[in-house]
């Protein structure tokens, strides 16, 4: 069992930026069109809403893509200065900007910005015959930024300029974004630890230092950064010594700038949603078969048969509240950058503390397999 690590005395003083949740995550891509396939075909998700020269946008197009609480944005610029394919050129396909939905995003963002965060894009804001919709953004780490979207009022297709599509997914029991991690380089996450409680008010939900996640050959440091509300977890990643090359630093060589690492989403029912996925065509990684050979003495009575878990390459964690279930895919492009989570909560409000060793060895093995350990 592990004893989750809090730090109760870094509460922040700093009155908390009201965020209700994660509005959407979106991706600047090199095609998005495919990559709207990609998770249409193989995520499950509903392609919404569609923006482009036919909405009046010459520039870029953009496809919405939805599941229960889940929105992802995929965005491709139409020629080859554009900022969007710039971005696509540097880094590979990756998140841009994780939008948090908010009730005021005049007052959320001069606040942001009155605490010292330094601005993307000023208040829009849209007034039609479908609403209000608002929206300003200011910068995190990397080139990746953080919007404040109003859309209370605001009854058109996801945002000013899309156009709705017709369904073509139910979904695959993907529910809501349980929290979004960063990789930043060397000695830099405390910089955005404090970023994040001086700008937005958060607080150091969980902290884990390189003797909780190390291996044999790389190891990393990572604080958990949330609101008190609990609508939001960012937890934040930097690369720590090892034999080998940390994980954190394979990634920072191939996006060439601190990004978002992984998106985990949560599910009722991991094993049929990743049965599904599997179905698919989603690739995870895998474990080995001593990790379940040692699961019932590690987690004790669990409602999920171990061998079903077994079959999917599920990993499991007990913490003093519950268990937790949860998978990470390979990474979701060519580079090896961004991957997704699959976590399903039983309880348990940690990170799967406990299979940390047994992540990092199978993401090593791929690391291996790449020449980059
Ligand atoms: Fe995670």
């Amino acid at each position: 069992m592990v004893k989750e690590k809090v730090e109760v005395d870094s509460l922040s003083k700093v009155d908390e930026i009201p965020i209700d949740g994660f509005d959407h995550i979106e991706f600047y891509v090199g095609n998005a069109l495919q990559a709207a396939y990609f998770y249409n075909r193989g995520f499950g998700f509903d392609v919404t809403a569609y923006r482009g020269p036919e909405t009046g946008d010459r520039e870029k197009c953009s496809y919405v893509l939805k599941q229960n609480n889940v929105t992802l944005v995929l965005t491709s610029a139409l020629s080859p200065r554009h900022p969007i394919a710039e971005h696509v050129h540097r880094h590979g396909d990756g998140v841009k900007n994780i939008a948090f939905k908010v009730r005021d995003a005049q007052k959320c963002y001069e606040a942001a910005l009155a605490r010292g965060a330094k601005s993307v894009s000023d208040l829009q804001i849209h007034e039609g015959e479908d609403g209000v919709f608002k929206s300003a953004s200011v910068k995190t780490y990397g080139d990746t930024v953080h919007s404040f979207i109003e859309r209370e009022n605001y009854k058109g297709a996801f945002a000013p300029s899309f156009k709705p599509m017709t369904k073509t997914s139910e979904g695959i029991g993907l529910t809501y974004v349980d929290h979004v991690v960063g990789n930043v380089e060397t000695e830099a996450m405390e910089t955005w630890v404090d970023y994040y409680k001086k700008v937005f008010g958060f607080y150091v939900y969980q902290y884990f230092d390189a003797k909780d996640i190390s291996t044999k050959y790389s190891a990393l440091v990572s604080k958990v950064m949330a609101n008190k509300s609990g609508t939001i977890k960012l937890p934040i990643n930097e690369p720590a010594e090892g034999v080998g090359r940390s994980q954190i630093q394979e990634y920072l060589d191939y996006y060439l700038a601190p990004g978002v690492q992984h998106i985990a989403i949560g599910t009722k029912d991991i094993i049929a949603t990743v049965a599904e996925l599997t179905k698919r065509g989603v690739q995870f990684l895998t474990v080995p078969r001593s990790y379940y050979d040692a699961l019932p003495e590690r987690v004790g009575k669990i409602d999920e048969d171990i061998e079903q878990l077994a079959k999917l390459g599920i990993l499991v964690d007990r913490e003093s509240d519950g268990y937790l279930l949860q998978i990470f895919t390979k990474p979701v492009e060519d580079r090896p950058t961004l991957f997704f989570e699959v976590i399903q909560r039983k309880g348990a409000k940690g990170f799967g503390k406990g299979n940390f060793k047994a992540l990092f060895e199978a993401i090593e093995r791929a690391q291996a397999a790449r020449g980059n350990l």
